[in-house]
This record gives structure tokens, C-alpha cells and sequence, in this order.
């Protein structure tokens, strides 16, 4: 098969991509990056030379780029990761948001109608439901929660969402939609909250809790969102949405605390700064439907998928230095100055 990986320079894309190209030496993978600030090829260095894997770069929203490309390549399957990924970024600046997350996500899909593409999968995410109150511990996102985005991020993931059901029932295309809760592990960009608080807390500066830091997400190591998401586009029943969780649900505090502790670094850290706009209260993923009609079950939990992500980033701050020598100090620095209370 001929795979598109689009947005695989990022952080779960360049996971995805590496996994299709070592699990599947028969397969082609195509990786379609714009190489935006989040896209760094570095990510692909352990396949950059794989006879069975190419980078293009190029921009899902660029309509001719993705018809030439799609001719060319023919693919057998495109799974869009592209995105804008970063839910602060989008608090700031809305319309880059909906060009790649909505734009982007129509053209490909357009190039997939258009040229008879058979197989389209969207990488979505479980924010598109909106969140679940604190008080509420028995209440999950299940496939049939209604969408109710909060942020222009999980607006634009939403729409991008609606336009993918769209395109199966009124043009037949064979799609499929994966939501995953977050992710956390290898090459995340120091912008979200694990790999941030991990390299600030490296070099003992602050690290910026939001509000009171009670606010729950439920992490996912994103090699078993990979492995789901492969499930997916192989087994998964066409027209078909798929959550993907572990039931690791952590207040942001126990996360940050937990970094601390595995680093060796004193809670006085810790410094409680403005919350973010709209802040999602609790995210919680049902993945019955995933584990029952696919078989899947995720290999890490979180305390074992923490340490070994820690671990990683004390491995390669030589990859972590890279990123925030650039323009990054400029972006904590523009982010985080109206947050200091
Ligand atoms: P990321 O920001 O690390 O990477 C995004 C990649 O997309 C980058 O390489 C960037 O260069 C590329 N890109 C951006 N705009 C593009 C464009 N117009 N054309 C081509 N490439 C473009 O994001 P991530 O965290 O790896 O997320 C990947 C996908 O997974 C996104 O669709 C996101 O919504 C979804 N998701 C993320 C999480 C999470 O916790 N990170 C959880 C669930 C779903
Ligand atoms: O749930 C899936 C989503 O998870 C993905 O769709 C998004 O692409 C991904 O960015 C992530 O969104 P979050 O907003 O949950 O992730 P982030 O890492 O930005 O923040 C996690 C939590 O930590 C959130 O409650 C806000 C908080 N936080 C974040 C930062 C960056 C802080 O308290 N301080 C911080 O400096």
C-alpha cells in the first residue's frame, strides 16, 4: 500500500510514521509536512533513510500541491495528523486554525473524492465533546456524545469532523474518525503541558499551573494511540467513529507533581498563574467501543508510560535544546506574560 501520513513531523505523526514504515517494510509511506514551528524533521531521523519512506513538504490547505501529489503517489490510504494542535495558540489566533483544521482537512478529502482515493481516516481529537464536570466521575465520552466544542482548537477539530461524516454520507467516501484523549511520550513539543513542565523543571524555572491545577485530562501514551489508529484503518468498519483512551485521568497538579518527584525537584516549583480562557473542566474517554469490536488494549498506563517518557526527554535534551534555542523563547515569553498573578 501507498500510505499519506500527513503532519508526520509532528509529535504523533512522526510516531505513526516511523511505526507504519518499521511494522510494514511492504508498504510505502509518504510523510506530508508543511514543517509549520511544530513540524521538525529531526522526528523522522531514525527513518529518514528507510527505502520505504519519503518526505514531501507541502501544505494540506494548498489545493493544487495535494491534487498533484495525490496523482502522483496514487495512495491507498491518507491519514490526515496535520493540524493546528495547541488550544493556548488558538485562544490567540483563530484563523490559522480554521484554514489547516477545516480548509485543510476539505482538500484532502476533496482530492480523496475527486480522484477516487479508497481510504481516508481523520485523526480527531476527544475535545470536539467538549468536557465533563469534576463532580461527575461516572460520566464518559462515549461515540454518541453530542459535539460541543469550547476552544477555536476543538471548534475547528469539530467542523473538520462533521465535514469527514459529510463526505461518507453524501459522496460515499470510505472514511473512518479516531478521538483520543491526550497524548503524552517521545517528541512532544514543549509547548503542552508533560514536555513543558519536564524542561522547565530541568532548568528550575517556574512551572505554570493553570488555575488551581485541578483540572483532569486522561493521558494516553501515543505509541498505543498509533497501534489504534493502524487498528482502525485496517479493521475499523467504514463511516465509523472511534474513541481511543486508557482510563488514566489525572488532575494537572498530580501530573506536574509526578514530574517533580521523578526529577528530583521541590514542589516550590509550582507557581498557580491566570487560567486559560474556556479551560475544559474533565476529559474521560470510554473505549469500550475500540477494545470490544477491535481487540485493542493499550501496553502502557500511565505510571509506567511517565517514567519512561521522562526518561526519554533526560535521554535527548540535545533534540530539546534544538527546539527551544529558536523562536520558542519568544513564544513562552509572549504566552505567559498576561498569566503571571
Ligand atoms: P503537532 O502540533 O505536534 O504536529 C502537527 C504537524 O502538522 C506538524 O508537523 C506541522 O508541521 C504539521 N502541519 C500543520 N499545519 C499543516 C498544514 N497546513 N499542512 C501540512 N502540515 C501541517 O500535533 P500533534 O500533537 O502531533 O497532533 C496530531 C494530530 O492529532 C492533530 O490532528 C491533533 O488534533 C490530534 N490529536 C492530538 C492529541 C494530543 O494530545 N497531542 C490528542 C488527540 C488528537
Ligand atoms: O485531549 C486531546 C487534546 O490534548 C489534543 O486534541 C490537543 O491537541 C492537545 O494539545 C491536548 O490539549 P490540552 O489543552 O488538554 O493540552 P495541554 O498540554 O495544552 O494542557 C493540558 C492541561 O494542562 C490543560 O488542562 C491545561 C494545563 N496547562 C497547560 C499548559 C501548557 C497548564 O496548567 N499549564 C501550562 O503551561
Amino acid at each position: 500500500m501507498n500510505i499519506i501520513v500527513t503532519g508526520g513531523a509532528g509529535f504523533i505523526g512522526s510516531v505513526m510514521a516511523q511505526y507504519l514504515v518499521n511494522t510494514y517494510p511492504e508498504d510505502t509511506v509518504i510523510n506530508l509536512d508543511k514543517l509549520t514551528y511544530a513540524g521538525n524533521l529531526e522526528n523522522c531521523k531514525p527513518i529518514e533513510n528507510a527505502p520505504n519512506y519519503r518526505f514531501v513538504r507541502g501544505d494540506i490547505a494548498d489545493r493544487k500541491f495535494v491534487y498533484d501529489l495525490f496523482e502522483e503517489v496514487k495512495p491507498d490510504v491518507v491519514i490526515n495528523f496535520a493540524a493546528e494542535s495547541h488550544v493556548d495558540r488558538s485562544v490567540e489566533h483563530p484563523e490559522e486554525f480554521v484554514r489547516t483544521n477545516v480548509m485543510g482537512t476539505t482538500t484532502l478529502l476533496d482530492a480523496c473524492r475527486d480522484l477516487g482515493i479508497p481510504r481516508y481516516h481523520q485523526v480527531s481529537t476527544d475535545e470536539v465533546y467538549g468536557d465533563l464536570p469534576l463532580d461527575r466521575p461516572d460520566l464518559f465520552f462515549t461515540e454518541t456524545t453530542p459535539l460541543h466544542a469550547s476552544s477555536p482548537y476543538s471548534a475547528s477539530k469539530a467542523s473538520a469532523d462533521m465535514f469527514v461524516q459529510a463526505y461518507h454520507r453524501t459522496f460515499g467516501l470510505n472514511t473512518t474518525i479516531s478521538r483520543c484523549s491526550n497524548n503524552y511520550g517521545q517528541y512532544q513539543f514543549p509547548e503542552k503541558l508533560i514536555p513543558l513542565m519536564i524542561s522547565r523543571a530541568l532548568k528550575d524555572q517556574d512551572l505554570p499551573v493553570y488555575g488551581q491545577g485541578i483540572n483532569v485530562r486522561d493521558w494516553l501514551h501515543v505509541e498505543d494511540h498509533c497501534k489504534a489508529i493502524d487498528l482502525i484503518v485496517r479493521e475499523g468498519r467504514i463511516g465509523e467513529v472511534y474513541n481511543i483512551g486508557g482510563h488514566n485521568e489525572r488532575t494537572n497538579l498530580q501530573v506536574v507533581e509526578t514530574i517533580l518527584d521523578a526529577l528530583g525537584k521541590p514542589k516550590s516549583l509550582i507557581k498557580y498563574v491566570k487560567d486559560r480562557p474556556g479551560h475544559d473542566q474533565r476529559y474521560a474517554i470510554d473505549p469500550d467501543k475500540l477494545e470490544k469490536e477491535l481487540g485493542w488494549k493499550p501496553k502502557y498506563n500511565f505510571d509506567t508510560g511517565i517514567r519512561q517518557t521522562i526518561q526519554w526527554y533526560l535521554d535527548h535534551q540535545d533534540w530539546m535544546q534544538n527546539i527551544l534555542s529558536g523562536d520558542y523563547q519568544n513564544y513562552f515569553k509572549e504566552m505567559y506574560k498576561d498569566r503571571v498573578q
